[in-house]
């Protein structure tokens, strides 16, 4: 490694995590650079727009006007870089199984360009042996010739976007090397960074440890999910229940029921798990049991808001207020939303959405808040989302959110 190299960081992917960390790090006193190969995304980001809630705009263009910062689609830019992190996307295919797809062109988009001493570490998603399995063989079998020693780790992001609490920086990192050198480098680069670190035996543990974080919170949202539905069949109000549990002080974690999972980490990493146990010769029928659960969910939805509309209407208007995920982004990946309008639209309803954060969804416009509905679902509580104008015409709700109490004409789910 050359003086020069010793405090310059490559990312590879400029999303929710490689654009947060590429910030966390140049605080830290990196030098970053980020990659992505979506030309459109590095232009806006080098024009000083951030493309993610968690990054400001005046953060970036600090960080690019300091020369501590610049994208590019250029993967030979790495050949700058000491540390080399991996944050692109592992989603599902068509079968709902892992797709590495674009984890395997990103190692052989850095192989070519690693240098004596690189560290190249794994930031992304996915099931134990990804590293070790398919990353590593990539990079060694087209690192240029005569580099002897790179060095490898997993490093799983936890980042929760929108999340004004928890960040790269305060949130323990886990950090699993190949071997010892590795997991020394991997330590310091990470302590370099984040408050505290996590060192454990091998990158398979990090791996499967990032996997149990996401199963957990699926499994735990589908049990609620089904607790509500027992709740609402017997006119129980299952956000008292709720409480009321949560008021024992051990042995107890709150979770909220909702139109089902969204976004790039909950309905899609544990069937990570689930693929790699049969890969194993296994079988996660719990979490598969809990996955089902959960994408009926917007179906129970759908049902119960078209019960509140009156049996004469034979077109419905149905207005779905928030089509996020979740509540504080504009993401709409893997939205349950998605179901549930095609559910809705399936039973013969007219659907309209409303939702200050996403400004366009699927090749539809959004509506205002005034278009005229036979029943409103409340499905992502939006900031900036007004919907006491609904509540005072006495608009019927289907409040998925918890957010509407003691109104008439509003109902929990
Ligand atoms: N979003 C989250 O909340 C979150 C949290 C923790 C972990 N993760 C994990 O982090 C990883 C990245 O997720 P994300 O949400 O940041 O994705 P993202 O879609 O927001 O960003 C990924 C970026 O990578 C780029 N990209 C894709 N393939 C590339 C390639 N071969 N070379 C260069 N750039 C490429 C894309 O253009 C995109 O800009 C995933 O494995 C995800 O599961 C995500």
């Amino acid at each position: 490694m050359s003086a020069q190299q010793s405090k310059v960081l490559a990312i590879i992917g400029q999303g929710y995590v490689g654009l947060p960390l590429a910030m966390a790090a140049v605080d830290a006193g990196w030098i970053v650079i980020g990659v992505d190969n979506f030309a459109a995304k590095v232009d806006q980001i080098n024009g000083g727009t951030s493309p993610v809630e968690d990054v400001s705009g005046q953060q970036l263009q600090t960080a690019i006007s300091n020369g501590l910062y610049r994208a590019t689609t250029d993967f030979s830019e790495i050949t700058k870089a000491s540390v080399v992190t991996i944050c692109v996307p592992t989603p599902l295919n068509d079968n709902r199984e892992p797709d590495l797809s674009l984890l395997r062109s990103a190692a052989t988009g850095i192989a070519p360009h690693v240098s004596e001493n690189t560290l190249v570490v794994s930031e992304s998603t996915s099931y134990p042996g990804t590293l070790r399995d398919i990353i590593i063989p990539i990079v060694n079998e087209l690192k240029p010739v005569g580099t002897e020693n790179v060095y490898f780790a997993c490093a799983p992001e936890r980042v929760n976007p929108g999340d004004a609490i928890w960040n790269q920086k305060n949130t323990p990192r886990l950090v699993g090397g190949i071997d010892q050198e590795s997991q020394i480098r991997a330590l310091a680069f990470y302590n370099s960074i984040c408050d505290a670190v996590v060192a454990v035996s091998n990158p398979e543990v990090a791996e499967a440890a990032k996997l149990l974080e996401n199963t957990f919170r699926l499994v735990n949202i589908a049990l609620i999910n089904e607790f509500t539905q027992i709740c609402s069949a017997s006119g129980i109000n299952v956000h008292e229940v709720i409480s009321a549990a949560a008021s024992k002080p051990y042995g107890f974690m709150p979770f909220t029921p909702g139109v089902g999972v969204g976004g790039h980490c909950i309905p899609v990493d544990p069937l990570y798990l689930t693929w790699w146990a049969r890969q194993n010769g296994g079988e996660a029928t719990f979490v598969e049991s809990a996955d089902r659960i959960n994408q009926e969910m917007p179906r129970y939805v759908a049902e119960r808001a078209l019960r509140m509309v009156d049996g004469n209407v034979a077109t419905p208007r149905v207005l779905i207020l928030g089509v996020a995920y979740k509540s504080g982004v504009g993401d709409v990946r893997e939205t349950p939303v998605t179901e549930l309008r095609s559910y809705l639209q399936d039973r013969g309803a007219k659907v309209a959405w409303h939702d200050p954060m996403v400004p366009f969804w699927e090749g539809t416009n959004p509506v205002d808040l005034d278009w005229d509905c036979d029943v409103a679902i409340l499905a992502t509580n939006q900031p900036g989302l007004d919907f006491s104008q609904l509540v005072a015409k006495g608009v019927q709700i289907l409040d998925c959110t918890n957010s509407i109490t003691g109104k008439s004409g509003a109902t929990s789910i």
